[in-house]
């Protein structure tokens, strides 16, 4: 079927009065659906109708613009444009509906073809999302960036002079004995697994004039008897500052500051005296108990206080392997367990849990 152009005038046809006018519309709305109905069903048919009807030369709307709505007496201008434009709307709508029927009945026969079923429901993939130790890693570091701390990261296979003799602890030296070190003996001579974050403070000073601030995430292994509490690989956070003028005071406040940070501003902190060689003086850092404010409970064996990590100034002979004036210099570090930190704030208490991957686990931390 061939659309009439429309080549006369509404005048010329006779239609007068709104009511003529309407009719007239009527009339080509009839015979666009008709030649819906005719052509309509594939997409080559789909394709002529749209040059047909809405083609911008010579389509059927551009006629209709041209000789009904552009000549239209005054008084019939505003009727004549209101049925115009309902007309377009319609013609287009239907069209574009079409068209996306005939792309999807193609879709469905290409799927048909290929033996898919597209109404079958889709296979659900869960989104993954940080894990609790990547989170924890996060939160302490972002606590440390917000004070001018940096992150670095380093080698997790060391030689003994990074893991112990820079750190002052000299071979025979007792603290070697606990830290229960896997040892890996090649060409190169001896090498160990890291027992600690802490070569990373030796590392970064020899590379890096004062003032040091870094923070550093990273993993360390050690030969413990696998509990519930322990394995052969843990993760700790190492801190280290260091400048012309820090002074205990500094270090105190620190450790306060990111207690209140990570616990709570109701979370107070308890410095108790340790020993590290790395440090003098060192200190444990405990903080109230976060499961009973203090009261003492089963969790803080009744103490009221819980022991969060190692910290202390850093010693002065350590400054001697780096090339630091100690004389000029002073600072402080800490090295957190990020495992330990992660199950006393999220109450976990079987630390294999950290690291087996179950989802029914980890989707409790989202
Ligand atoms: N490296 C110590 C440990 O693993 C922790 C520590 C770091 C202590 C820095 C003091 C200063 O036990």
């Amino acid at each position: 079927m061939t659309i009439d152009p429309t080549t006369q005038t509404l005048a010329q046809l006779g239609a007068l009065t709104p009511e003529a006018v309407a009719r007239r519309f009527a009339e080509v709305r009839q015979r666009f659906d008709a030649d819906i109905e005719e052509r309509g069903s594939d997409a080559t048919g789909r394709a002529a109708l749209v040059a047909d009807w809405v083609g911008r030369r010579s389509g059927a709307l551009t006629s209709i613009g041209d000789h009904w709505l552009k000549p239209a007496p005054l008084e019939l201008k505003r009727v004549v444009g209101q049925e115009f434009q309902n007309l377009k709307a319609y013609v287009e709508a239907v069209l574009e509906e079409r068209g996306k029927e005939i792309e999807a009945a193609r879709e469905r026969a290409t799927a048909a073809a290929q033996g898919i079923d597209l109404s079958l429901p889709g296979v659900h993939r869960a989104i993954g999302t940080r894990h609790l130790i990547r989170q924890t890693f996060d939160e302490l570091i972002g606590i440390f960036f917000s004070i001018g701390f940096s992150v670095v990261e380093g080698p997790e296979i060391e030689t003994p002079y990074y893991n112990f003799e820079a750190l002052n602890i000299p071979e025979h030296h007792p603290a070697r004995d606990n830290m229960d070190t896997f040892y890996i003996e090649g060409a190169q001579g001896s090498h160990l697994l890291r027992t600690h974050t802490s070569p990373m403070q030796i590392r970064t000073m020899e590379k890096q004039q004062p003032p040091v601030r870094i923070v550093v995430p990273g993993k360390a292994y050690r030969r413990d008897n696998p509990d519930a509490t322990h394995g052969y690989m843990f993760h700790q956070l190492e801190g280290l500052a260091v400048d012309t003028d820090i002074t205990f005071c500094d270090f105190k406040g620190t450790v306060e500051y990111f207690v209140r940070e990570f616990l709570g501003p109701q979370a107070k902190t308890r410095l108790r005296p340790s020993y590290f060689p790395f440090t003098e003086p060192s200190a444990e850092v405990d903080a109230t108990c976060h499961v009973c404010g203090g009261e003492g409970c089963r969790i803080c064996k009744f103490s009221g206080w819980i022991e969060l990590f190692g910290a202390g100034m850093v010693d002065p002979a350590v400054y001697g392997f780096v090339d630091y004036d100690p004389e000029k210099l002073s600072g402080f570090a800490f090295g957190m367990g990020v495992d330990r930190l992660a199950m006393m704030k999220y109450g976990i208490i079987e630390l294999p849990l950290l690291f087996q991957n179950d989802v029914r686990f980890l989707r409790q931390f989202p």
